[in-house]
């Protein structure tokens, strides 16, 4: 990710972040919706995790120009998820969804621009999961 890509990202998910677990529970409803099948995967009640993978996003969004502490942030993720067999498909629907609720969110301010940087972000993210 170059600089710019970094403060789009940094500056969106500022907008975000206010909407807290609404924004979460959006993305959620979303992912069920367009794929129901992973829905069984997660605990019945959603609160603790819709908790953590908002304080993941803003750890990850802080800490994105730092490589050593978002890398070893990554890799423990993705060494957690690994139980849960996950493929690069899961990953690609993932973060569909996120783009989705994000541009959903941010309505008439989100850009290509943020699309390319939240692309970046994921591929990241989900990168250092994957080869964990
Ligand atoms: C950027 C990608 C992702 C991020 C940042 C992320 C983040 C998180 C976080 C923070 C947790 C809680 C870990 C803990 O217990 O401390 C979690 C749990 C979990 N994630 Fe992800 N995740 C990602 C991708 C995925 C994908 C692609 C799937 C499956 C489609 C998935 C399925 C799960 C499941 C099943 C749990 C455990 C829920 C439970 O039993 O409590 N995650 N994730």
């Amino acid at each position: 990710m170059d600089d710019a890509q970094v403060r789009l990202v940094q500056d969106s998910w500022a907008r975000i972040n206010p909407l807290g677990m609404r924004f979460v529970r959006d993305f959620y409803a979303r992912l069920f919706d367009s794929h129901p099948e992973l829905e069984g995967l997660f605990p019945d009640d959603m609160a603790s995790q819709e908790n953590l993978l908002y304080r993941m996003f803003n750890s990850a969004v802080s800490s994105v120009s730092s490589p050593a502490i978002f890398d070893s942030m990554m890799t423990r993720l993705g060494i957690q998820h690994g139980e849960y067999g996950l493929t690069q498909e899961h990953y690609a629907v993932f973060t569909r969804s996120m783009l989705q609720t994000m541009q959903e969110t941010l309505d008439a301010e989100w850009t290509a621009d943020h699309e390319d940087a939240w692309q970046e972000m994921f591929q990241e993210m989900c990168g250092r999961m994957l080869a964990a």
